[in-house]
C-alpha cells in the first residue's frame, strides 16, 4: 500500500514514437517526490480499466491517425463508458499528449477529443502552461513547445524515421515537463 498520488500515462502508439513520448511524460511525472507514476498501454487498460479507479490524474496518450486519436485509443475511451456510468473517474485530473508526422498533422484534433472525453468524465483538464518555442525569429526547432501547443503536449515524428530518431529531443523534453506538470497538479489537488 502506497499513500502517494498515482499520476497514470493511458497510450497507444502503433509504431512506437507515441511511446517515446509515453515515456517521457512519464519520466516528469517521476521527478515529482510523493507522486506514484504508471503507464499502461491502451489497450491493456481497455481490458481492466480497474488500473485507473486509484489514480489521482490520468494522462492520455495517442498518435494522431487521420486528425484523431488511433483507433485502439478510440477503444479504450469507449470501453470507459463503464466508468462513466458510475462516474467513476469525475474530479480526478487529466491531460492529453499526440504525436503525429507533420507539424500540424491536425493534432489539436485529436488533444481536443481527449478533453472533451475527460469533460464527458467529469475529469478537470490541465493544459500546457508554456508558450510557444518556434514561432519568432528568436525561437528554434530545438525549443520546448516548437509545436505551440497549449491544450496539452504535442510531438512531430518524421514520417521515414523510427522511434530512435522521432520525436525529437524538444519534444520529449516538452512532454517532460508536461508530465511533471500534471504531478505538480495532482498533489495540490489532492491535498
Ligand atoms: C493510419 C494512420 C493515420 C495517420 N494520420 C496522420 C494524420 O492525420 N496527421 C499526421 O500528421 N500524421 C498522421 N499519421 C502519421 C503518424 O501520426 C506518425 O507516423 C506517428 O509518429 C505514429 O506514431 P506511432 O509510432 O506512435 O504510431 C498517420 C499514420 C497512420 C498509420
Amino acid at each position: 500500500m502506497t499513500n502517494k498520488t498515482k499520476v497514470a500515462v493511458v497510450y497507444h502508439s502503433g509504431y512506437g514514437h507515441t511511446k517515446v513520448q509515453a515515456e517521457a511524460v512519464l519520466s516528469g511525472i517521476k521527478s515529482v517526490d510523493g507522486v506514484e507514476a504508471l503507464l499502461i498501454e491502451a489497450t491493456e487498460a481497455t481490458e481492466n480499466l480497474e488500473l485507473l479507479a486509484d489514480a489521482g490524474a490520468i494522462i492520455f496518450g495517442s498518435p494522431t491517425y487521420m486528425g484523431t486519436v488511433s483507433a485502439p485509443f478510440k477503444a479504450f475511451m469507449d470501453a470507459s463508458s463503464a466508468i462513466w456510468m458510475k462516474g467513476g473517474w469525475k474530479d480526478k485530473l487529466a491531460g492529453g499528449f499526440t504525436n503525429s508526422a507533420s507539424q500540424s498533422g491536425d493534432k489539436t484534433g485529436t488533444i481536443q477529443t481527449m478533453s472533451v472525453f475527460a469533460a464527458q468524465h467529469g475529469m478537470v483538464w490541465v493544459g500546457l502552461d508554456l508558450p510557444p518555442g518556434n514561432n519568432s525569429t528568436g525561437g528554434s526547432e530545438d525549443a520546448m513547445n516548437r509545436m505551440g501547443a497549449s491544450l496539452g503536449a504535442m510531438a512531430q515524428s518524421l514520417s521515414d524515421v523510427g522511434p530512435d530518431v522521432g520525436p525529437p529531443k524538444a519534444d520529449q523534453e516538452t512532454a517532460h515537463y508536461y508530465g511533471a506538470r500534471v504531478a505538480n497538479a495532482a498533489l495540490r489537488w489532492a491535498a
